[in-house]
């Protein structure tokens, strides 16, 4: 696999991403410029670097997609599985800002942290966290029938998250990572609670378009930190700040 080094003026990042629509991952910021990678060549834009990575493991990995015949459905042990029962809440994973999330925390999640899920609805990012090696999860959402069914998958997934009403403010004590797929007028109002709850991770999903994007970027910037990557799916987006791994 290529993997593409490019560096522009940081003004010019957000109406490059609405145009290529791929993930970029954020290398650097010097001044005003910004450097970063992408595993596809943006065309009309001359890379500053080119570089091979090895990872034919992986796709050798990837090949082995599940066998569905009937209500039985065959996997490599590998892969993770999470389990969601349909349901009135948000949360299936066919969304764009969950896919984006599910990816993001594949890249964030460490072998026993603490994480925080806002605005859980079904539970998918929770147990997803908890499949991924987290210790602690603890999942909240205002809605109490998506509590209810955060509580009904994470019995499924026969995991162990605490799921309970209530939002960031209300929250004591500090999380490794802080995960939220919520939008950006709930994040105008909660992004300082969130914020003071995390230890420095976070991933931020249900952004729509540069607007929103542009609109986090400066939220962020007012409380002193810098997104350092970003996921798209279908102009929708999701942000990763802190320590994300590549
Ligand atoms: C877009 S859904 C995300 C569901 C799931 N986490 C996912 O990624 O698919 C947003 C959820 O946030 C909840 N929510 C909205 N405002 C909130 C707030 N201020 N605090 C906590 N949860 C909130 C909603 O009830 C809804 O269940």
């Amino acid at each position: 696999m290529r993997r593409f080094l490019y560096r522009i003026p940081e003004e010019d990042l957000w109406e490059l991403l609405l145009d290529k629509k791929t993930p970029v991952e954020v290398v650097a910021r010097e001044g005003d410029l910004i450097t970063f990678a992408t595993y596809e060549p943006l065309e009309g834009l001359e890379p500053i670097k080119e570089e091979e990575v090895t990872e034919d493991w992986k796709s050798w990995k990837e090949s082995f997609g599940p066998v569905e015949v009937g209500d039985l459905v065959v996997l490599p042990p590998w892969k993770k599985v999470i389990l969601i029962k349909p349901g009135m809440a948000f949360g299936t994973g066919l969304h764009p800002s969950t896919r984006i999330c599910l990816r993001a925390l594949q890249d964030t999640v460490r072998e026993g942290d603490s994480v925080l899920d806002v605005g859980t609805g079904s539970g998918i990012l929770a147990v997803a966290s908890k499949v991924l090696g987290a210790r602690r999860v603890l999942a909240i959402d205002v809605s109490e029938e998506a509590v209810r069914e955060c509580r009904e998958n994470v019995r499924l997934n026969r995991v162990e998250v605490e799921c309970r009403r209530g939002k960031p403010e209300e929250i004591d004590g500090t999380f490794d990572l802080v995960v939220a797929n919520l939008d950006i007028s709930v994040f105008q109002e909660e992004l300082k609670h969130i914020v003071r709850v995390s230890k420095g991770r976070l991933i931020l999903s249900g952004l729509y378009g540069k607007e929103d994007l542009r609109r986090i970027e400066d939220m962020l910037k007012d409380q002193g930190l810098l997104v350092c990557r970003i996921y798209e799916e279908e102009n929708w987006f999701c942000v990763g700040v802190g320590d994300v791994r590549s």
